[in-house]
């Protein structure tokens, strides 16, 4: 039997490199980048996938020129507004991953709005993980713990200290545009995840990339530490 995994986590690579082929800011990338993020989120609710996390921002991502930055908070603050009728139509609840404190209030506002909005829909979970790097996941985790008093440390207690405890594990990492690393994205809930690296650059990916990335995860055999 076809199985199909409960929480893919999506690294968005290659806008940068989409737009210089064509010769167009990389700005347009970014664009083209949450054209093909609707396209994603389809495949996965036509396949039946739980949850999404989708990597927008990494707390890394602020070392880049502020023309960029602007743009890409802009995206977070106008056009997540703009694509609240696409959420709602298909049944996609919001959830943000990451430290919301510090984005420009817009933004922030933006993103509030969008999760409320979206908070009874039920045909996909989808985590926008903005400001997020896996590293300050760990470090706020183990804060927001002892904030409370707590002094012994188990996996299960940091992770029921994340953002979005309710949230699985992930079960794939799936990652464009050739790069075969993390970049701080899920270390901690990647513990057991299939690791999934593909070329194609993220604007160029559809509703049939998901299915090759779950023909790819029904090939695996996961052991989780035991025996097959
Ligand atoms: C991913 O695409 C999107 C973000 C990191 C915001 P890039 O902007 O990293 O595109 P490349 O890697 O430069 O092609
Ligand atoms: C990872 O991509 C972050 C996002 C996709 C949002 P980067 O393009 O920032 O990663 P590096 O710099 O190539 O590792
Ligand atoms: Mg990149």
């Amino acid at each position: 039997m076809r199985e199909v995994p409960v929480h893919i986590g999506f690294i968005m690579d290659g806008n940068g490199r989409w737009a210089k082929k064509r010769l167009l800011p990389r700005t347009a990338g970014h664009l083209a980048g949450l054209k093909a993020l609707k396209k994603v989120a389809l495949g996965c609710i036509e396949e039946g996938v739980g949850y999404i996390t989708l990597y927008c921002f990494s707390t890394e991502n602020w070392k880049r020129p502020k023309d960029e930055v602007d743009y890409l908070m802009g995206l977070f603050s106008e056009k997540l507004m703009g694509e609240m009728p696409f959420f709602n139509e298909h049944g996609i609840r919001l959830l943000a991953l990451g430290d919301m404190s510090v984005l420009p209030p817009e933004a922030r506002a933006a993103l509030m709005a969008a999760i409320e909005a979206t908070e009874d829909n039920t045909a996909i979970t989808a985590q926008l993980a903005i400001n997020y790097g896996g590293q300050s996941e760990i470090c706020q985790a183990v804060e927001r713990a002892v904030a409370q008093g707590i002094t012994k440390f188990t996996p299960e207690v940091i992770r029921a200290h994340f953002d979005n405890p309710e949230v699985p594990p992930c079960d794939v990492i799936a990652r464009s545009a050739g790069e075969r690393r993390l970049s701080n994205f899920l270390l901690f809930d990647s513990a057991y995840a299939e690791f999934m690296f593909y070329d194609k650059l993220w604007p160029d990916w559809c509703e049939d990339d998901v299915r090759t990335v779950i023909d790819e995860y029904n090939t695996r055999v996961r052991r989780f530490g035991g025996l097959a």
